[in-house]
C-alpha cells in the first residue's frame, strides 16, 4: 500500500531541509517512535525537522509523489497515539517552528508558529496582561500545533471553551503540498466554508499546520481555589451540575476519586487537604473582583455541603493554589505508573456524571478490573482509566475490549461521546463506530480523500482500515 522511506527518499529529504535535519539513526527513530499513550511504540523510518512552510510543502510533495506516510509529530504527548507511526514512513518533527511571532496586545491576538510549547505562549501572554485559556495537563512540553490536531481542552475549558474556540486561523499545508491560507485576524467571518475549524482535531490526517492566529481574552486579576470532600462519589457527581443550576460558572470543576488523589500524592511526595475522602472536587473561579468571587465560594459552599460535602476547604494562598493544581495535573501520569492501563475520555452531558460513574464502576466489577475516575466533570468529560492492576494476563485479554465497548455505549446512550479532548488517534479508532453512525464515518472519509488522494497524511488514525 505504502512505500518506504529508503535511502533514495532519505536523500532528497536532505536536499531538501539540509543533511543535519534528517535522521535515521536507531536511538533518534527509538525517541519518535512514541507519545504519551501506553506503552505503544512505532519506528518511522526517517525523521525530519523542517524550519519553514515552503519544506513542508516540499517534503509533502515528496511523499505523495513517492506514496509514503508522513506522520506529522508535535510535543509527542498525545494521548490516543496520533504521532505513532503505525505504518513506519517520514516523521515530520515541528521543533524548529518554534517562535511565537506576535503578540498583538491592542488587538487580542497573537500569531505563533506550531513548535511552540503552551505554556510558553501562556507566559509570554501573561506578561502583557493577556489570556490563553486552552490548558492541558501536558501544556509544560505539548506544541501548540498538537493542542490544534487534538483540539485540547483542559481544566479551564469549563468556562473558557477548548482550543478551537481561540484560533482565527491557521496556514497549513496539503498532503499534496499546497499552502493554504484559512481564516483572516477578524473575530467574525462567514467567508467560505471553514477549513481552519476542519483542521483542528482532525488529528494530523489533513494537513500539516504551519502557523497559527490565536484570539486572546484579558487575563482575569484573581483565582480561588475551592476543595469539597465527600464519603461517597455518587453526592460527590450529582453535586456538579447543582452549581451551575445555582448561576455559577466556575473557571474550573474538577472530579477526583480516592485512587487518583492517593496516585498523585505518591508521584509528588505530597498532600491533598482531605486526600482520605472518598472523591473531592477541585472548583476554582476567577474574575477581576475579589469580593464578588468571595461571593461565589460562599455559594458554591452551601451548595456542596448541602448536597453532601463532609468539609471544604479555601486555599488560603497562591502557594497552596499551585499545589493542589500540581497534585491535580500529574494525576494522569501517576495513575499509568500502577500497571499496564488504557485510558479514556468519555464526555456526557454534566447531569449525566453521575449515571456515567455508576455504571464504569458496575461495568468494572463484572469484569473484576479497575478503574479511576477523575477529570473535568464541570464540562461532562470524565477519564476513565482502565488498570490491569491485580489481574491475570488472560482475563485482562480477553475482557478488556468488551469492557470498553461497555463503557462507550454506556456513554453514548448517555447523549456523550468518546473523546472530548484527547482525539480518536490510533487507539480509539475501533470503537469510532460506537459513537459515529456509517453515513457520518463515509463523509469523513470522502472529505480525506479530496484532501489526501493517496492517503500519505497519518495513515492507520481516526478510522478502522
Ligand atoms: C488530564 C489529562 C489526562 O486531564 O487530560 O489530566
Ligand atoms: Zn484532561
Amino acid at each position: 500500500m505504502y512505500n518506504k522511506a529508503d535511502e533514495k527518499i532519505t536523500e532528497k529529504l536532505r536536499e531538501i531541509a539540509g543533511r543535519d535535519s534528517v535522521f535515521t539513526d536507531e536511538e533518534n527513530l527509538k525517541l519518535y517512535s512514541k507519545d504519551y499513550t501506553e506503552n505503544l511504540s512505532y519506528n518511522p523510518e526517517v525523521i525530519v525537522k523542517p524550519v519553514n512552510t515552503s519544506q513542508v510543502s516540499s517534503i509533502l510533495k515528496l511523499a505523495n509523489e513517492y506514496r509514503i506516510p508522513v506522520i506529522p509529530r508535535g510535543g509527542g504527548t498525545g494521548l490516543s497515539g496520533g504521532a505513532l507511526a503505525v505504518y513506519g514512513g517520514i516523521c515530520l518533527s515541528m521543533e524548529k517552528f518554534n517562535r511565537i511571532i506576535e503578540i498583538d496586545r491592542e488587538n487580542f491576538q497573537a500569531v505563533a508558529e506550531p513548535g511552540v510549547i503552551t505554556q510558553v505562549l501562556q507566559e509570554e501572554c501573561e506578561k502583557q496582561g493577556l489570556y490563553y485559556p486552552p490548558d492541558p495537563a501536558s501544556r509544560g512540553s505539548s506544541f501548540l500545533g498538537g493542542n490544534l490536531a487534538e483540539c485540547s481542552g483542559g481544566p479551564r475549558a469549563v468556562k473558557y471553551g477548548v482550543t478551537k474556540d481561540y484560533i482565527l486561523g491557521i496556514e497549513f499545508v496539503t498532503p499534496t503540498g499546497e499552502i493554504i491560507n484559512s481564516g483572516a485576524r477578524v473575530l467574525k467571518n462567514v467567508t467560505g466554508y471553514n477549513l481552519t475549524q476542519l483542521l483542528i482535531g482532525s488529528e494530523g490526517t489533513l494537513g500539516v499546520i504551519t502557523k497559527i492566529i490565536f484570539r486572546l481574552v484579558p487575563l482575569p486579576k484573581f483565582r480561588k481555589v475551592l476543595l469539597a470532600a465527600y464519603n461517597n462519589i455518587e453526592d460527590c457527581a450529582k453535586t456538579v451540575s447543582k452549581i451551575f443550576q445555582a448561576g455559577i460558572t466556575p473557571s474550573a470543576l474538577e472530579l477526583m476519586e480516592n485512587s487518583a488523589m492517593q496516585a498523585a500524592e505518591k508521584q509528588l511526595g505530597k498532600k491533598f487537604p482531605n486526600g482520605e475522602a472518598a472523591a473531592q472536587l477541585l472548583i476554582e473561579v476567577d474574575g477581576n473582583h475579589e469580593e464578588s468571587l468571595m461571593n461565589d465560594i460562599e455559594l458554591i459552599g452551601g451548595i456542596v455541603s448541602e448536597n453532601g460535602a463532609y468539609d471544604v476547604l479555601l486555599a488560603e494562598d497562591n502557594q497552596k493554589m499551585n499545589e493542589i493544581w500540581a497534585l491535580r495535573r500529574c494525576i494522569g501520569e501517576a495513575v499509568k505508573s500502577i500497571s499496564e492501563y488504557k485510558e479514556e475520555d468519555t464526555v456526557v452531558p454534566r447531569t449525566k456524571i453521575p449515571d456515567l460513574i455508576k455504571g464504569v464502576k458496575e461495568i468494572s466489577s463484572k469484569y473484576g478490573i479497575t478503574t479511576i475516575c477523575y477529570g473535568h466533570a464541570g464540562d461532562g468529560n470524565v477519564h476513565v482509566n482502565i488498570l490491569k492492576d491485580k489481574l491475570d494476563e488472560e482475563s485482562w485479554q480477553k475482557n478488556i475490549d468488551t469492557a470498553i465497548r461497555e463503557i462507550f455505549t454506556l456513554t453514548v446512550s448517555l447523549g456523550g461521546t468518546i473523546s472530548g479532548e484527547h482525539g480518536i488517534g490510533y487507539s480509539q479508532k475501533s470503537y469510532l463506530p460506537i459513537a459515529l453512525g456509517s453515513s457520518e464515518i463515509e463523509l469523513m472519509k470522502k472529505i480525506k480523500m479530496t484532501l489526501d488522494p493517496y492517503g500519505i497524511m497519518n495513515p492507520g488514525k481516526i478510522f478502522s482500515d
